[in-house]
């Protein structure tokens, strides 16, 4: 989405110095044209491919009201894990029934709010849920249609905060005979629930097929269980989310690559128990929001510090140089990600798009907080207070984990599509951060 004219990176056909100028940095900017086109390949390469699938986007990875209005009108379904989420979708007139619930500790008000507004389905992650699931259907005179999250036992290859398919995980249940066969024979008998089957996500940002097929088997081989248990053929499965995107050098892959294989394993395992073919759904975040996304900052303060940093010199010798800290007007507040689990970004200078890298060097937010890094050593031309950088690929988990740390505001969104560019998400106001705050009458007045 990025395309270079007269020297100046455009993003879906906006001049991004133009945008930092109208609105101000840090700045997150949301190319419309790349969110729809990743619609369109889930579309073209797996609804249209198996009869009932779905793709549920998952909000956490990106969401506002606009979010969810794209994803609405996409024709998509979503992933929610909150009252929070679930509230804003609601509030952008997304259709409640084509909202998917997934959580680990649902409150008993979200599910109140989940079965009053008649949610599509509620993806189950404990026993204790279904319990309170049931009463307050028969409180309400309502159904519900769930389906269990199991941890299929694979180990994905991903950051360890981010697998969540392993057996010892806080996320649904495992597959113990005597954990998971009691709780499904309680979904199937329950008369206020229909029980649909199963879902697992095994991780976020992975690159091989491989974990998924493993999980799908395991759950699959389970499915048979249940048929031949309990009589009962399982009409949906849930596949999660997961699939990798380039951020530096990692290779994105299609998502056929990952749906393919799964969908010919499913078909053929269910043709062979003789059940017919479940709805697959698949709830992906980052691989549509990720690259979706730019972040522009402006550059502040720049640093040398000498004799700290260690690098192979072109002919292989290590060289102990000087690191340069270029500071930024945002940082971990607006993209936690590399503070959190090492991740790795790419950027430009945008302003000076045109010339060649020049200095390595370390780029930082304003933070106090050593960690508070947004790209380690940098191929950057030479940097100078005022100039302004573009982040790549920080439309998944920059905006949605953004907070006050150090109390500094979260950054506005702007959409941008084909050239035309409007306000997502206004940024926060100095008020806004004290918005929740009260003085407590006893520290009022005696100022000393
Ligand atoms: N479905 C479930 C049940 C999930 O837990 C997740 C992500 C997804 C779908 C979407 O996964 P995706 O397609 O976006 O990989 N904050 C971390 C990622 C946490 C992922 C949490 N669950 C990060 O910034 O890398």
């Amino acid at each position: 989405m990025i395309e270079t004219r007269n020297g100046t990176p455009f993003f879906d056909g906006c001049d991004t110095t133009r945008l930092a100028q109208k609105y101000g940095t840090p700045l997150y900017v949301y190319s419309q044209t790349a969110i729809e086109a990743r619609f369109a390949e889930l579309r073209r390469d797996f609804i249209e491919r198996w009869p009932g699938a779905r793709v549920a986007y998952a909000a956490k990875s990106f969401f506002c009201l606009g979010m969810a209005r794209l994803v609405a009108q996409a024709g998509m379904c979503l992933d929610v894990v909150s009252g929070g989420e679930l509230r804003t979708a609601l509030a952008a007139g997304f259709p409640a029934e084509r909202i998917e619930f997934n959580g680990n500790n649902k409150l008993l008000d979200e599910l109140e709010l989940a079965v009053e507004n008649g949610v599509g389905r509620i993806i189950v992650d404990g026993a204790h849920e279904l319990e309170d699931i049931e009463a307050i259907c028969q409180a309400k005179g309502r159904r519900m249609k769930v389906l269990y999250r199991v941890t299929p036992g694979v180990k994905a290859d991903s950051h360890d905060y981010i697998v969540t398919g392993k057996k010892d995980s806080k996320f649904g249940f495992p597959l113990d005979e005597d954990v998971i066969y009691p709780a499904v024979e309680a979904a199937i008998r329950s008369p206020y629930v229909d029980f649909l089957g199963f879902h697992f996500h095994i991780g976020s940002q992975l690159f091989e097929c491989e974990p998924y097929k493993q999980a799908a088997s395991a759950v699959l081989e389970l499915v048979r269980q249940v048929k031949d248990r309990y009589g009962v053929g399982v009409q949906e499965l849930n596949l999660g989310g997961g699939f990798g995107i380039t951020y530096t050098t990692e290779e994105r892959r299609p998502y056929r690559y990952y749906l393919d294989p799964m969908m010919e394993l499913i078909a053929a395992r269910f043709d062979e128990m003789g059940l017919p073919r479940p709805a697959l759904v698949v709830e992906p975040g980052r691989s549509i929001a990720g690259d979706a996304a730019i972040t522009l900052y402006t550059i502040g303060s720049i640093k040398e510090i000498k004799g700290v940093r260690k690098y192979l010199s072109t002919d292989g010798k290590e060289v102990v140089g000087s690191r340069k800290y270029v500071s930024v007007d945002g940082g971990m507040t607006d993209n936690i990600r590399p503070a959190l689990y090492q991740a790795v970004y790419r950027g430009i200078l945008a302003n000076k798009a045109g010339q060649p890298p020049e200095e390595t060097v370390t780029v930082c937010g304003k933070c106090c907080e050593s960690g508070d890094i947004i790209m380690k050593d940098a191929e950057l031309p030479r940097a100078e207070r005022g100039d302004l950088l573009a982040v790549f690929s920080t439309g998944a988990y920059g905006y949605t984990m953004a907070s006050n740390y150090n109390s500094i505001p979260v950054p506005a969104v702007v959409l941008v599509r084909n050239g035309r560019d409007e306000c997502m998400v206004r940024r926060q106001t100095w008020e806004d951060v004290t918005a929740c705050q009260l003085i407590p009458d006893t520290l009022k007045g005696d100022e000393r």
